[in-house]
């Protein structure tokens, strides 16, 4: 990893009330100012307050608290400028140059120390409460993070609810004084999930002011701590910190040294600014991985898609062991729907052998699924036991013939001792079966009871999962665990995450058109996201006749996601049999990049529309997105982008006229255009539509022949 740092440190003992930072360019403005003996900072940018005065510190449990009665003991600045480049990324090269003021507080009373760390970049801010060695404070419980982010109006904001287990939500577009109100209507997407803490929102949340700028909250470097939601003031707009609890309430177990996670606020007049920004990676500590030569970007199809509409099961039986009366299946007949078998999974070897993808994920491999449903006990899979329809050393050598690998899946059920307990295990397994990612998945109440899915306990885990994946040199695509912070700049290895509503609530009663809209100003500022797009067929009762859910989209805007939704691991999701019905639009999945040298936002509104373009690493092909809300809208884009002494061909998917998401979803056109740097294009995007691009090189001039130009 290239870095050039440049480092000035200067910490000096300080009379004054007030200190101020300006970012790089000048343009944001930090303040910190003790208030009576209480730490305060307030944001601007550009003049435009952007966070009032707001009070920092920590409620701790049976001592006294650290919000106020201190004395400021020394600060310092610095400033930091390197370049470096991430193992796979939105862009090839990533700048990260910051002013920094770290300032040490004192509490006389209580000779406790408390630092607090503010870097400001050029897009926006972030501090972290760091707690260094000292006498007074070894082991301490946070009752409650006080972090305040006073909101200067009632802003718009995009949302959902501070559930402590689940970010499965559609979004809610309101003011924040509607939230509380909203919030009573907000549907559970998982009921059996409890118990449902309606206390505040998730971050990322996204916000615009009344005087169009745009602001974003979240937090960088979630370790070893709760994650943050945010409680809402629906009268002074000032949003606090709330930290996920345990099961007897308390925030989170320090030890001195320790630093909190960073809080982040980036923001802009522009919206592209807040997709463009680095600061949550910024924030992590690059790598020490010595060797990343394994880690890769993985575009895969799955057995997966078949289940999650009620096609196919999971279980190989309906029928828990515990009835059954054993857990060896090897005489029990399989109930017909079981998709993991053999046979089965090498249609879909080699369908992903034939169209050039790199995996095939299968689920349902492995003993333990009918107990889980049937739910007759904790602990169910130890991640080593095939079903007997699915021959792992047959697969293995099949697939290797077809230079397809398999990718493993390990269904938690919520029950994260065993996992660990079976962890070492399971990746050797992985190892000596030519795997080399891992989807792992969390869905339920986490065993042991009380602990929840955003908690410390939790975060400590995944982490703990993550880097004993990278001892076997394994990639891992977690879903239903916490959501983004950055991580993957230390952790490379931490290729995917779900986090958030994915496609699969499409086919659990469907997703707001608008949802792709929102998730990169959100989900996606935390990281890249295992979405699962390319639905082909919205109408999931052709599947699973009992099953009338729809997919609100078009399938020019499923095309478009593979831009808009950045992921270096990247699904087609639908099955082969729908791909194979429309091999033309097919072709945009086959063509696009995972891996990119560089990314721009062409228009960005959210909740509205949002429209990329991405050049690939390591070639002069560029691919361009555009995902829709639920009306009508026509999209203008130059591609001055290109560059001027290239030639290109441009392959436009976008919808037909009369596409529409919920009554012509599969109505789309494809032309192929001669592009160059002074093109232009105005394009017709269909309600729940949109449109996707691939703009690729030309050398060889006889292929132009023929093509219009745009
Ligand atoms: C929820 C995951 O998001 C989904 O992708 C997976 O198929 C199921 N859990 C079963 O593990
Ligand atoms: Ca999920």
């Amino acid at each position: 990893m290239k870095r050039i740092p440049l480092l000035i440190l200067i910490l000096v003992p300080v009379l004054a009330i007030a200190q101020q930072l300006q970012s790089p360019n000048g343009s944001f403005e930090l303040q910190f100012r003790l208030d009576d003996g209480i730490p305060t900072y307030q944001l601007n940018l550009n003049e435009e307050t952007i966070v009032a005065k707001s009070k920092l510190g920590f409620d701790l449990k049976d001592m006294q608290s650290l919000r106020s009665g201190f004395i400021l003991k020394e600060e310092g600045t610095r400033s930091f400028d390197e370049t470096w480049e991430p193992v796979w990324g939105e862009t090839k090269t990533i700048k990260n140059k910051y002013n920094e003021l770290l300032v040490q507080l004192e509490q006389p009373t209580t000779k406790r120390v408390l630092n607090i760390r503010f870097r400001l970049f050029d897009d926006g801010l972030g501090f972290r409460y760091e707690f260094p060695e000292q006498p007074n404070l070894t082991h301490f419980v946070i009752k409650e993070e006080q972090t305040e982010f006073a909101m200067t109006g009632d802003h718009k904001t995009f949302w959902i609810p501070g559930d402590y287990d689940t970010q499965e939500y559609d979004y809610t577009t309101s003011k924040l004084s509607e939230v509380s109100s909203l919030m009573q209507k907000a549907v559970t997407p998982n009921a059996s999930q409890t118990p449902f803490s309606k206390t505040g929102v998730q971050t990322a949340l996204m916000m615009k002011t009344d005087s169009g700028t745009f602001i974003n909250i979240h937090e960088a470097a979630l370790i070893a701590y709760s994650c943050m939601h945010l409680d809402v003031n629906e009268k002074n707009f000032t949003l606090t910190s709330h930290l996920t609890p345990d099961a007897v309430g308390n925030k989170g177990y320090m030890q001195a040294p320790r630093n909190t996670p960073w809080r982040t606020v980036i923001a802009s007049k522009n919206a592209g600014d807040i997709l463009l920004s680095n600061i949550t990676l910024n924030l992590n500590e690059p790598t020490d991985y010595q060797d990343v030569s394994w880690i890769r970007p993985v575009k895969y199809i799955g057995v997966w898609w078949e289940m999650i509409t009620g096609k196919s099961s999971w279980a190989y039986t309906d029928i828990p062991s515990v009835k059954l009366g054993k857990t060896n299946f090897s005489d029990t007949k399989p109930n017909g729907k079981h998709a993991a078998n053999s046979q089965h999974v090498k249609e879909y070897i080699d369908f992903a052998a034939k169209h050039g993808f790199d995996q095939v994920l299968v689920e349902g491999w492995n003993e333990g699924w009918e107990d889980w449903f049937g739910k007759s006990k904790d602990y169910v899979f130890d991640f080593i036991a095939p079903y007997p329809d699915f021959d792992v050393v047959e697969l293995r050598d099949y697939a290797k013939s077809k230079n397809v690998k398999l990718m493993m899946h390990h269904e938690t059920s919520g029950s994260i001792r065993n996992y660990e307990r079976h962890m070492d295990k399971a990746y050797q397994f992985m190892v000596d079966n030519n795997y080399n990612s891992v989807k792992s998945g969390y869905v339920g109440d986490i065993i042991p009871r009380g602990e929840y899915h955003y908690g410390q306990w939790a975060i400590n885990h995944y982490l703990y999962a993550l880097k004993k994946a990278a001892d076997y040199k394994i990639m891992v695509n977690a879903h239903e665990a916490v959501r983004p912070t950055g991580l993957s700049r230390t952790y490379p290895n931490l290729i995917g995450n779900e986090s958030a509503r994915g496609t699969e609530y499409e086919a659990f009663g469907g997703s707001n058109p608008d949802h792709t809209t929102i998730l990169p100003f959100t989900r996606l500022i935390g990281g890249p996201m295992d979405y699962t797009p390319g639905i082909f067929e919205p109408d999931v009762s052709k599947y699973n006749p009992q099953n009338n859910s729809w997919v609100n989209t078009t399938i020019a805007r499923q095309l478009a996601l593979y831009v808009t939704l950045y992921s270096p691991l990247q699904m087609a999701a639908d099955l082969p049999e729908t791909y194979n019905k429309h091999l033309d639009a097919f072709q945009f999945i086959k063509d696009v990049a995972l891996d990119w040298e560089a990314s721009l936002v062409l228009e960005a509104e959210p909740g509205d529309f949002v429209t990329y373009a991405r050049k690939e690493k390591g070639s002069n092909n560029w691919f361009i997105g555009r995902t829709n809300d639920e009306e009508p809208r026509t999209s203008k884009i130059a591609f001055d982008f290109l560059d001027d002494d290239k030639k290109y061909i441009a392959t436009i998917y976008s919808d037909a006229k009369d596409a529409h998401y919920k009554k012509n979803p599969k109505a789309y056109d494809i032309k192929k255009y001669r592009v160059s740097s002074s093109s232009k294009l105005s394009q017709y995007c269909a309600p729940g539509g949109g449109y996707a691009i691939s703009i690729l090189e030309v050398t060889d001039s006889s292929q132009l022949k023929g093509l219009k130009r745009l």
